[in-house]
């Protein structure tokens, strides 16, 4: 009586996984990160992602089955990112997924990255209720989003950010202050002990003042690279003076201005449309200011709050197989032309569901 088990694979940046899941239900996942490969370039480098891929993919998908006690002839159907991410990596995903679809005689579904993010909270707390506030926060993107039925609607943008994502903003400010990269996480952790008032970071477009004009229509929108200019100000101060830098207080003052905006915003867009629950996603979500201050909003305003434990939050293959699920489950047309599949590497977030054909994903202009 259930329904087909789904694979997931996900391989937009640096971490390759596979999950597996049915009726809503995680069976098992597994992730490998080709992070430690990127450190001593501070970021992403896409080739060596895009190998490390081309390594990873079969042991990864053979450890999620593993994980899940399950085989291959299991497999009902297969999801897999086909954008937005790094061309070469997404490739990667696409392809061993097309060639798993093919030799099982299985559907086919592309799915969007950033609909995985907002998926993966499901696997943890249950269906979405509709509608909801999603707060995607992630190294590449932030957006509000108002979401009805995650497979089968049309997915509103109430705001997104106009130059960098939170999460880039915390991997650029970690740079400038001497901090390893992926920055949030580093971040997160020299600010523990500091004194988040030490240092009076800006609050961008929250209209505080010295916004000047066109603020009312930012209301939803994010602006984070001012923050990375004046994180490097006082950095810069501090070495003028020949004083040691107080990482723990600069990191902590960093960390409270971005939990300030996105929760300060999301919060008012869930009082502004009257929407009950706030879902926060993707790799900042797994900030532990951004946790404890979305919490501390949300109960102080009667809103229900879910976020994904850590491990969901960050890239990882059971969030696309749930996408997947969700897709299976409400009848959704699987790619019509399974093989005709490929990436589109700057897809905006519309729908869940993403197959982008050739001429299609060619015509685009980045
Ligand atoms: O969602 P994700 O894994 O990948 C993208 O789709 O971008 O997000 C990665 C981002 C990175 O910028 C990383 O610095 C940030 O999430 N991140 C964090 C934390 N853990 C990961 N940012 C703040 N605090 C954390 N604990
Ligand atoms: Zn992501």
């Amino acid at each position: 009586m259930g329904g087909a088990v789904v694979l997931g694979i996900e391989s937009s940046c640096d971490e390759t996984g596979a999950g597996l899941v049915r009726d809503g239900r995680l069976l098992g996942q597994a992730v490998a990160s080709s992070m430690a490969e990127h450190v001593r370039f501070g970021g992403v480098v896409p080739e060596i992602a895009a190998r490390a891929h081309v390594q990873a993919m079969t042991p990864v998908v053979d450890r999620a089955l593993a994980d899940a006690g399950l085989s291959l002839r299991d497999v009902g159907a297969v999801a897999v990112t086909a954008g937005p991410g790094l061309a070469g990596a997404l490739h990667v995903g696409v392809s061993a997924a097309k060639a798993l679809a093919y030799a099982l005689d299985v559907p086919l579904y592309g799915v969007h990255h950033l609909a995985g993010h907002v998926a993966a909270d499901t696997l943890e707390h249950g269906p979405l209720p509709d509608p909801c506030v999603v707060l995607i926060v992630s190294g590449g993107h932030t957006s509000l989003l108002l979401v009805r039925d995650l497979a089968r609607d049309r997915i509103d943008h109430l705001g997104d950010t106009l130059d960098d994502a939170a999460g880039e903003c915390f991997d650029k400010v970690a740079r400038v202050l001497g901090l390893p990269y992926p920055g949030g996480p580093a971040i997160d952790l020299a600010a523990r002990g500091g004194d988040p008032a030490a240092v009076a970071f800006p609050r961008p477009l929250t209209g505080g003042g010295s916004g000047g004009g066109g603020e009312a229509a930012h209301t939803y929108a994010f602006s984070f690279s001012g923050l990375k200019t004046a994180a490097a100000r006082w950095a810069e101060r501090h070495h003028a003076t020949g004083t040691p830098l107080p990482l723990a207080d600069g990191a902590a003052a960093i960390q409270e201005a971005v939990a300030d905006v996105l929760t300060r915003k999301a919060v008012a867009a869930c009082r502004a449309h009257g929407v009950g629950t706030l879902v926060v996603v993707g790799g900042v979500a797994a900030n532990s200011r951004v946790r404890a201050l979305a919490a501390a909003r949300c109960a102080a305003a009667g809103i229900a709050l879910r976020v994904p434990p850590p491990s969901l939050c960050t890239d990882n293959g059971a969030m696309i197989a749930a996408v997947g699920d969700l897709l299976v489950r409400a009848g959704e047309p699987p790619a019509p032309d399974p093989l005709a599949v490929t990436v589109d590497p700057s897809a905006p977030l519309e729908r869940a569901a993403l197959h982008p054909a050739p001429a299609a994903a060619m015509g685009r202009s980045v």
